[in-house]
Parts: C-alpha cells; structure tokens; sequence
C-alpha cells in the first residue's frame, strides 16, 4: 500500500511530512515526493527509490510553506520511477494529488482526457484525479475534488491541495484508509496512525465514502453525496511499534487479517459486468486469446509457499482448461534440463520477484523458446523485466517473513488465470459463471473465519509443546496440507509434515505413534469420502485428529478430536478458506512457544542467494 500525509497548520509543512514518510517506510515503497506551496504555485519534488534519496533533493529551510501533501508508493501501475512518482500535477500544475488505491476504469479516463487536450505525463492510474479535478475545478477545491470523485470507478484514499486554495487541504477515501488527525493549531490526513503520531494522538476516523475539507481552523466531514457527517475524534494510545502493525501484536497477524483486502484487490478490475474474466485488469498478461488457445503445456516453477500456490494451480487449470500442467520447484526445474518449447508457457510464481532460483528457472525457460508469465506482488521487480507478461497480485507489501495474504492474492489470481485460459479455449460452462461469483463471495467467507478463531486458539495450547505433527490432505486440500506444515514448521520450529492422505498407507503411517497430532483438511468435495477412510486409518493407530470441516458437517464431529469448520464453498476455492485456520493455528502456537512470528530464525524474506 502506498503511504499518504497531509498538512496544513502554523508549521513548515515539509519537515512534518517528511518525517511522517519516514514512519511509513515499514509499509514498503519504491519511490517518495512531496508538493508544498511556494510563490504563490506548488513546488513538486519526487525522487525513485528510498527516502533518503528525496530528502537530498530538498532544501528544507527553504520549504517554508505550511500546506502541503507527500507520498511514498507501492507501485501498482506504472514502474517504479520519479515521472511515476507521487504527487501527480494536473495542467496548470496548480492541483496536486497524492493517491493509495487502485482506479478500475483508468484506461478509459486516460483515453478520455487526453481526447479533450490534457498532456497525461505518467503511467500511473492516480494522475488521472488530477486533471479530473483540473476540469471541475471553478474556484471551489473542495466541489471540485467531489465532483471529480463521481467519475472514478474502484479504490482511493487521497489528499489535494491546490495554489489557488492556500488554505485548505481536502481527504478523501473510498476502499483505502485515511485518517484526519487534530491538535489545536494544525491538521493532518494520512493513510495510517505512525505517519502524525509526532504530532498528535488525537485523530478522527473516515469512514467509506467520506470526505474531508481541513484548513488551518478546523475540519469538515461529508459523505461524497454531500452529506453532512458529524464525527468526535479518538485518542490513540499505542506506541509507534503497536501502530506499524495495526494494532495487532505482529504484522503476521495483521497480514492474516488483511486477507479479505487482497482477495478483493487483486479481484478488482479484473471481472466485467457480465460475470466474465474481464481483460481491462490483465493487460500486462503478454498473451491474447490466440497464444492462450495455441498452448500445449503449462510448466508451473516456484519456490516454498509460492510452489503450493502453484500445486494448486496445477489442479484449476487442468479442471477448468483440460490444459497438462506441471509443476516444479526452482531449484531442481534449472538443473534438470527441462523439456520447454514455443508450445510451453512457463509460469513462475515468486511474491517478492527476486527468488534466484526461480528467476534461474526464468532464464533457462527463455533460453529453450517458451514464453514466460510471471506471477508477482512487486511492481517492477526483477522477474517482471525477464518474463513476456506479468499477472500481478494486489496483496500490498508483505512485511512478515512467513507468506500469508500472498499466497491468498496468489491463489486468487491464478483462479483468474484458470478461468481466463477455460474463456479462450471455449470451454466456460454452467459451472464458470457460478465460480465467478463464488470468488467474489471469498473475502467475506475469509472474513467470518477470522471472527472464529477460539477453537485455533484453544488447540495451541494443548500441542504447542509436541515435537512432530502432520498435516494431511487431498486432492485440492493437498498444497494446502503442504503449506499448513510449512507455516508450522517455518515460525514455530516444531517438525510438521504436509502429506497426500492417500499416500500414507505406502509408509509413513508408520510414524503414528499414540497421541501424535494430525491436522486433516476434510472439506465437503469430491474425496470427502476418501478423506473420511483416512481418518479412521490414522485413528485406529492412535492419532490424535484435528479436522478442517465444512459447516454444517455433523457427522465428522463422532470421529476426530477437533473440528475447526470454514464456510462452505467451491471445491476449487476451498484452499482459499482451509489455508487461514492453518495460518491462524502455527501464529498461536509459535507465539505460546515465543518464537519471532515476524522474523523467524534462519530465515529470509526473498531468498535472493542459491
Ligand atoms: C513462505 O512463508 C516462505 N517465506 C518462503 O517459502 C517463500 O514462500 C519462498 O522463499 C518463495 O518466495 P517468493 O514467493 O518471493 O519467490
């Protein structure tokens, strides 16, 4: 997520924004910038990379102006680059805006501005405001900005300022946090609490489709509609580390709860009004209907958790396109010689875009002729520069070492791409639209997991202190079995296993010794059965199970030691919602054996090295 404040007050603005960038900084960015008034216009400083970088450009005893905005950027559209940089002037270069979201219908609005004259100098989505709010702008910021919002389709937090309108600063959000925060002679908006807590613990909250007008007096609340909105403000007691993370005692927690954000950020844009993969939000995709159509095979590269999202894959994309599809580790694909040709679409999921190996897997791929399709939640990484297309996740930055909500955004996109591959080779049926649906249905389902989570709770206390546990799967829950063991294993250092359920008659169900704990993934699906069988196998040895259930699912409740239920679902999707009781289970059982959940020992968070 991009990082926004906004001042106006008695003070110099640009020391006070420059410091609020830096309490930011934890969210990730790849680029800052600044707009303050000066000389009766707007002085506009951007720089790429960190911070440091923008503060050497600026002459801050010079800055003396007390309204201004600034920004740090997660890029989502448009590389990383100063000219893509925040803030984005309009014409006149009198409107500054700085932008966290992402604009569904920015293509056309582009089309359009550029159609009525107005010189659009950047790649960015955000740019487009300005010169919307360049166009309803007649003397009044505030209706200007309001008028200008009623055009843009999909997520925002902004702030503006403008030369003609010295003393006001206008916020605004949609989908995308703001806060306003108050002290007696000065007022701020940012995107979260550790950008102003300098400064004040006194803030006010914007809800959804709200708007606010600060000047150096005072604020003013509305809904877009106009509206007015009367709201007291709050005091904040947490400290910088508690408001870095939300509020959550780690940002492994918090990225667990962000969950639902990234299923419908990496959604947004990306399904038409008629229920269908829409190609608006896939247009660095690199392939159209005719290369999708011509593929013979999918070869599927990736590493850890990223390599379950593509187990996954592996299923939906032969059970939607009939497409064989393989899949590999990175580190054994580029050293096995591998069979690719022009026929071969090489898919290599990496979150970070920096994972060695997986990019080795990428050079080697485009050195046998077989186009590549990256899988990322970094803009501009390195793996987008070596690859012929990028499907690009919206998760916003992972802070935690231990993936989470980028595998949730991961999963996602690649039912995307499943279902896109099944509309090109003419093979979406009754089922498609009902999946569709269903996918946007997810981060609700999500969201009433993350309100349950007492039974997690309670099993990590009673197996926090086992030596071994396994997890078991099949079928679609199978990557999933995987990962549960890898989040168990990867922050709690306890040895866990993730195994095909229907394999562990073929040795390890040697292992079971009286009292061991297994965790099942039993959802209502095609193998429910099979998974039942595998149940009473582990039982009659003296396991201890632990059941992932659909609701409603009485009768498992006879045969297992714990039930953990998850909604009910579609059986390519329910890995979306089995995944989240597992992360939740290996967070609490790390933190009862304190271990860092954050950054656990050993560890890395992009393994650039071999
Ligand atoms: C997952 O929790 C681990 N942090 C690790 O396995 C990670 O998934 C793997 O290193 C791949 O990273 P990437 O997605 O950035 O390529």
């Amino acid at each position: 997520m991009c990082g926004i404040i906004g001042y106006i007050g008695d003070q110099a603005s640009a020391p006070i924004i420059i410091k609020g960038l830096k309490r930011l900084e934890y969210r990730g960015y790849d680029s800052a910038g600044i707009a303050v008034l000066k000389d009766g216009g707007l002085q506009l400083i951007r720089r790429e990379g960190k911070l440091s970088n923008l503060e050497a450009a600026l002459n801050l005893k010079e800055m003396t102006a007390t309204l201004g905005i600034g920004h740090t950027r997660w890029a989502t559209h448009g590389a990383p680059s100063e000219v893509n940089a925040h803030p984005h002037l309009d014409c006149t270069q009198k409107i500054a805006v700085v932008h966290n979201g992402i604009i569904e219908n920015f293509h056309q609005l582009r089309h359009e501005l550029s159609g009525r004259g107005h010189d659009l100098r950047s790649q960015t989505d955000t740019e487009v405001i300005a010169h919307l709010i360049e166009e309803a702008f007649t003397g009044d910021l505030y209706q200007a900005v309001k008028d200008a919002l009623t055009h843009i389709e999909g997520s925002f937090a902004l702030a503006v300022i403008s030369s003609d309108s010295p003393d006001m600063l206008v916020g605004a959000r949609k989908d995308s946090p703001l806060i306003i925060g108050v002290s007696p002679k000065a007022f701020f908006v940012a995107s979260d609490i550790p950008a102003i807590l300098d400064y004040t613990r006194e803030i006010v909250l914007l809800e959804n489709g709200e708007i606010a007008r600060l000047s150096p007096q005072g604020y003013l609340i509305e809904q877009l509609d106009g509206t007015p909105v009367s709201r007291k403000s709050m005091t904040i007691d947490w400290d910088i580390s508690a408001a870095e993370k939300g509020g959550f005692e780690d940002f492994m927690l918090k990225e667990i709860h962000e969950q639902p954000a990234a299923v419908r950020e990496t959604l947004r844009g990306r399904i038409d009004e008629n229920g269908r993969v829409g190609r608006v939000g896939l247009d660095d995709l690199g392939l159209d209907d005719d290369e999708l159509r011509s593929l013979k095979k999918i070869t599927i590269v990736a590493c850890g958790t990223s390599l379950h999202a593509g187990m996954l894959a592996k299923q939906v994309i032969e059970r939607w396109a009939r497409l064989p599809v393989e899949v590999d580790c990175s580190s054994e694909f580029r050293y096995r010689d591998p069979i690719l040709d022009e026929g071969t679409l090489v898919v290599a999921i990496t979150q970070s875009g920096e994972t060695a190996d997986t990019l080795a897997g990428v050079r080697i791929a485009a050195e046998l002729g077989a186009k590549v399709l990256a899988v990322t939640n970094v803009v501009g990484s390195t793996i987008t520069r070596e690859s012929d297309g990028v499907l690009y996740t919206f998760a916003g930055p992972e802070i935690g070492v231990a993936a989470t909500k980028t595998l949730m955004a991961q999963m996602t996109a690649l039912n995307l791409f499943g279902l896109l591959l099944a509309q090109a080779r003419g093979r979406s049926n009754h089922e498609f639209a009902a999946t569709v649906a269903e996918l946007q249905r997810i981060p609700e389902k999500i969201a009433s997991i993350l309100e349950n989570t007492a039974v997690l709770e309670d099993w990590a206390k009673t197996y926090h202190q086992v030596t071994d546990l396994l997890f078991l799967g099949r079928g679609f829950s199978y990557p999933m079995a995987m990962e549960g063991a890898l989040k168990l294993k990867e922050i709690s250092y306890i040895h866990a296993e993730g195994y095909p359920a229907g394999e562990m008659k073929h040795g390890p169900i040697a292992l079971i010794n009286p009292g061991l704990p297994i965790v099942v993934l039993a959802p209502k699906d095609s193998v429910y059965e099979k998974i039942v069988s595998n149940i009473h196998e582990a039982k009659a040895r003296g396991a201890t199970i632990l059941a992932i259930a659909t609701v409603g699912d009485k009768d498992i409740l006879s045969q297992v030691e714990g039930v953990f239920y998850i909604p009910e679902t579609l059986e390519t999707l329910t890995p979306l919602l089995s995944v989240v009781p597992m992360q939740l289970l290996a967070y609490y059982i790390a933190k009862l054996r304190d271990c860092n959940v954050d950054q656990p020992r050993n560890l890395a968070k992009s393994v650039t090295v071999e």
